[in-house]
């Protein structure tokens, strides 16, 4: 037996026990007469003794270990004589009477503590060493957990876990496709799947009701702290189920998680629509932690000879409370932040409400004191508060003015990682028009459900913008951590929505003809959602970045720098492929 304890467990109640422990050596010190070592494993660290007056020779053998050593270690569990409150097992030391190297290390590349000394990409480089330090090792195990909850709870609601396959026909999700040849079959490709839809779409023609997978997903767009190549989605659909019902089921699922995980209760999560949020938080995905709702001041603003005011569609701005007292220093970042190329605002007007109640802006020249009150009305603004605005073509300065809340959401701390504000946002468009190739585009996929009332607007390409679909997000902290819709299930209202997008009978039967054949076979109506499981896991870990939640996961180059993929191929396996590469 290689150890009859862990790192982890031993406390007072153990003193004048013989044990064997396993671990690496975290950190040792040499006192002279003694010698102490921080033995580490997964579940803690516990403290050896080695004393230089009974036992020599096996002090100086500890003395000579090094870093990340691999011991095994068995001796009589005593009282510390000076107590460590911070640790489970800070009231006791083993005092060792046998000690055994089962491997040696290298020195790692960083130190393996909880502030480590190494950078991001080395971290990446000597993950395995990475995953060591309690940060990363936490968030794996909150993962773990999460995984956990998510299985029982799912599958106490009738829900079964169903596997489906990772090389497919590609699913249109938006995002380009990893594909992977086929050598049996030259020249053609499986992709892997964006997301399982279209399977678990066929689940539910299949009769199985109530599906769920925690699935890996792959992605070939571009990476942000919250995207990765290969993600991963608790991915689900049910059926004879309305939109009512998804989001009843699914708001369980973030409530037992909430219990769970934080010990917090929620009542019924707020619920906006996407005209809504894009109007007073510029996002579809808004930050609800804070207020600073966006004001629209068009009939206050304009007719006063401010031509930049005059000409905008739109000028719409927020409040931010107690700020008043901005220096010319902070009112320059803040214009310097919304002019930079990311948010790519012209400029910013600010007014200060003073204290006194009076008056200053950047705008002085055209509007008098009393327009300036006016215009405070209109905030709801009180003595001390600071408007910030912006003006021009009405979404894009939603968006510019987006960027601004949250910035100054940041900068006075209404940002808390700890605290949580999840909402579900509806009624999303069902279109999306592309400028680049003049055509609409499926903002969910096509097999999202328009409404019932606006379905007959799918006759007329006019109103195409105006349709809303079925579809539902479900947003934490300015995160979208899931979203879903209710399917098409009826067949000429999917052959509808292809046409919409512009597939001719033909290419869409190529592309999806499968799908469109098995609805012809008794499709239930059915619908959907998937949680970006990644991106729980970091909102539930209180951090911005998943890849600290992934065990190994890409750089924003979509590499791996630790195994260094992705990499050329042989060249005989390009042939056994029938794949020319340019050269
Ligand atoms: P959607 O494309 O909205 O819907 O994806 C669902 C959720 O997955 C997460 N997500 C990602 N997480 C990390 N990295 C990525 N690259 C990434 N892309 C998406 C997000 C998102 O909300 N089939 C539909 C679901 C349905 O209709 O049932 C789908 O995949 O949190």
């Amino acid at each position: 037996m290689y150890r009859t304890n862990t790192c982890g467990e031993l406390n007072i109640s153990n003193v004048g026990q013989q044990v064997t422990l396993c671990g690496w050596l975290q950190r040792s010190r040499d006192l002279g007469g003694m010698t102490f070592i921080d033995l580490r494993d997964r579940y803690g660290i516990t403290q050896l003794a080695f004393n230089m007056e009974t036992d020599a020779t096996l002090c100086e053998q500890a003395r000579r270990l090094g870093r990340e050593y691999v011991l095994q270690v068995t001796g009589t569990v005593i009282e510390r004589s000076s107590k460590n409150a911070k640790i489970p097992t800070g009231e006791i030391e083993i005092q060792v009477s046998k000690l055994t190297v089962l491997n040696e290390s290298k020195v790692p590349p960083f130190t393996i503590e909880d502030q480590s000394d190494g950078g991001d990409d080395l971290r990446m480089k000597y993950r395995y060493l990475d995953i060591r330090r309690n940060p990363v090792k936490n968030n794996l195990i909150l993962r773990h957990q999460m995984a956990m909850l998510v299985r029982n709870y799912l599958s106490s609601q009738n829900f079964l876990e169903i596997e489906t396959p990772m090389l497919i026909k590609s699913t249109p999700e938006g995002a380009r496709d990893f594909v992977v040849p086929s050598r049996m079959n030259p020249g053609e490709f499986y992709a892997l799947p964006q997301s399982p839809q279209q399977y678990k779409q066929l689940l539910m023609v299949a009769g199985m009701d109530r599906y769920f997978q925690i699935v890996r997903c792959f992605r070939d767009e571009d990476l942000r702290a919250d995207r990765q190549p290969e993600f991963t989605q608790i991915d689900c659909e049910m059926s004879f189920v309305e939109q009512e019902d998804v989001l009843q089921m699914f708001e369980g699922l973030a409530k037992h998680l909430f219990k769970e995980m934080k010990g917090l209760e929620f009542g019924k999560f707020e619920r906006i629509s996407w005209h809504d949020a894009m109007r007073l938080y510029g996002s579809d995905k808004p930050d609800k932690r804070f207020g600073m709702e966006f004001v629209e001041v068009n009939d206050v603003v304009k007719g006063h000879g401010f031509g930049l005011f005059d000409n905008a569609p739109l000028v719409v701005g927020i409040c931010a409370a107690g700020c008043a007292e901005y220096t010319r220093k902070q009112l320059d970042e803040l214009t310097e932040f919304v002019k930079r190329p990311q948010v790519g605002a012209g400029g910013m007007v600010y007014v200060k409400y003073n204290a006194d109640g009076t008056f200053k802006s950047s705008v002085d020249k055209f509007y008098g004191q009393d327009d300036l009150k006016a215009l405070a009305d209109k905030f709801g603004a009180r003595p001390g508060d600071l408007m910030l605005l912006l003006c021009g073509e009405p979404m894009k300065t939603r968006v510019q003015l987006c960027a601004l809340r949250l910035e100054m959401g940041s900068r006075l701390g209404l940002r808390d990682p700890q605290k949580y504000a999840p909402l579900w946002v509806v009624d999303f468009p069902l279109l999306e028009w592309d400028d680049e190739t003049q055509r609409f585009y499926a903002m969910h996929h096509p097999f999202t459900a328009p409404k019932p009332e606006d379905e007959p607007l799918l006759d007329d390409p006019n109103r195409w913008g105006d349709i809303r679909a079925n579809a539902y997000d479900i947003v934490i902290n300015g995160v979208e951590v899931g979203g879903g819709s209710i399917r098409i299930h009826d067949r000429q209202l999917q052959n509808k929505m292809f046409h919409t997008l512009g597939f001719t009978d033909e290419s869409a039967y190529a592309q999806f003809g499968f799908l469109m054949d098995a609805f012809t076979y008794g499709a239930p109506p059915h619908a959907g959602l998937a949680f970006g499981f990644d991106r729980l896991c970091s909102i539930f870990g209180g951090v911005d970045s998943i890849r600290d939640f992934i065990a190994f996961p890409k750089n924003n180059s979509g590499r791996d720098v630790m195994s260094g993929s992705p990499s050329p191929i042989a060249k005989e396996q390009l042939e056994e492929l029938q794949i020319a590469i340019k050269s």
